[in-house]
């Protein structure tokens, strides 16, 4: 029965179709937005090596288990349990991860709507000075307005609707495949401008040389938020796109390459952004305003600046979408598949959804300034609930998942294509650290960082 509902599903169409999806769902706001405030509010360097082993010790091992369930039972977040463990709870893992998309979808088509909006402001010339009043300033009036903001989050919520609408291979893959090498050769123009700055240096030795003494436990779960927010891992994003993956694809080699890639484009977006932040005199913990305020500065001073700053808008707006299009196609595949509902109907109430949330976060800055939810803002609370307790949590389950309830000869056979690759070293390395490393580290910083326990 199973079987059958299953075996009409799309898939991607090609190898590197797959990894342009799967990275597509990597590459995003994550990346050219969240790392560089989040590193500048977090001390810089010795930051960035504590995400740099949360992404290999913790995120890594979960994107694969993702991929691997994914790919296995060839279903949805929820589907994907129900079909390993008919009788056992844990379809509410899968659960958990839709929900954990609508709260990412409501802030990030927020961000996403902003950056829309910078594509027209850069083009129409009201973004051309490098004075930080200035850029401040102009950030602060799109934000903090009500009918502007608001309509840029539903124009985002329409354009992925319409994407999402025609389907896996011909919609997701065809837009991403094209557009991420563009997107690295801009980040490289931009890193050779902010480097060539005067006083460059000072931002340098801020993103790499570290400084010890700035790493307490919130640090470290602000590390493995980011970690598991920019692999998309932990609620199930990657077991939706596994099931979309060939039996043929070599999944480990795959996860290696995303993360590393997904990591150098942060690391050049940190390059981007920090050197230009001291040359200018603004602040590296600015918060989420940074990326808004020092892109304008970085290209009003150099040649053509209005050119590229426009098409730096545009790129991280598509890096922005294919982010959006994995984090939709979650509910997505979970109603058509265990509702039956037509792609259509599900897409069209998913969206839905996500305007009414995602405009309390919107609001954030205007209306609702002042209503809060734990002590934060709506906007602030869903980004915090996600990255810092849904998705640490989502991993720690998937995890255990698959090291304690999954058939450990099963496992291995996924992951070496039924006995076609030989990575028997790798997966023995693997099931140890979901088994025992994984969810122990992610516990740990999870109560710690929360406050719950204290060493
Ligand atoms: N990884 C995406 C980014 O960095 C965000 C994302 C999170 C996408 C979770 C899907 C699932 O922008």
């Amino acid at each position: 029965m199973k079987q059958e509902m299953y075996a009409k599903r799309e898939g991607f169409s090609s190898s590197i179709g797959v990894i342009a999806a799967v990275l597509g769902s990597a590459v995003g706001l994550g990346n050219i937005w969240k790392f560089p405030y989040v590193t500048g509010a977090n001390g810089g360097a010795a930051f960035i090596l504590v995400y740099l082993l949360c992404v290999a010790l913790v995120g890594l091992p979960v994107m694969l288990s993702e991929l691997l369930i994914g790919r296995h039972t060839k279903a949805n977040a929820v589907g994907a349990f129900k079909a390993l463990q008919p009788r056992r709870p844990w379809f509410l893992v899968g659960g958990a991860g839709v929900l954990s998309a609508f709260l990412i979808m409501a802030f990030y088509t927020t961000v996403a709507g902003w950056v829309y909006a910078y594509i027209f402001k850069a083009a129409g010339g009201m973004l051309v000075s490098t004075k930080p009043e200035d850029t401040s300033l102009a950030f602060k009036t799109l934000i903090s307005g009500v009918a502007e903001p608001l309509f840029w989050q539903m124009f985002v919520l329409i354009v992925i609707g319409a994407i999402i609408m025609a389907g896996v291979t011909k919609g997701i893959e065809r837009v991403t495949k094209l557009l991420m090498p563009l997107l690295f050769l801009l980040l490289l123009i931009i890193d050779i401008r902010s480097l060539t700055l005067p006083g460059a240096g000072v931002g340098l030795s801020f993103l790499f040389k570290p400084d010890f003494s700035k790493i307490t436990v919130s640090v470290i779960l602000a590390a493995l938020g980011l970690a598991f927010f920019k692999l998309s891992v932990g609620m199930g994003a990657m077991i939706t796109y596994g099931s979309y993956v060939d039996k043929n694809e070599n999944l480990p080699k795959m996860a290696i390459k995303v993360a590393l890639a997904d990591t150098l484009v942060s690391l050049m977006a940190g390059i981007a952004i920090f050197p230009a932040v001291f040359a200018f005199g603004f602040k590296p913990d600015a918060g989420p305003k940074l990326l808004f305020i020092i892109i304008p500065t970085v290209f009003n001073s150099m040649p053509l600046g209005r050119l590229f700053m426009v098409l730096f808008f545009l790129l991280t707006a598509i890096a922005a979408t294919g982010a959006m299009l994995s984090l939709l196609e979650v509910p997505i595949a979970y109603l058509t598949e265990q509702y039956q509902w037509t792609r259509r109907k599900a897409t069209l109430l998913t969206i839905l959804g996500i305007g009414l949330l995602g405009s309390t976060a919107t609001l954030s800055n205007s209306l609702f300034a002042k209503v809060t939810v734990f002590g934060k803002t709506f906007f602030d609370f869903f980004d915090f609930a996600t990255s810092n307790v849904l998705l640490p949590l989502g991993g720690i389950f998937i995890a255990l998942f698959v090291g304690w309830q999954w058939n450990h000869t099963k496992v291995k056979l996924e992951m070496s294509n039924g006995g076609q690759l030989t990575n028997e070293r790798l997966a023995d390395a693997f099931i140890f650290l979901v088994k025992f490393i994984v969810p122990v580290a992610i516990a740990l910083v999870l109560l710690a960082g929360l406050n719950i326990i204290h060493f």
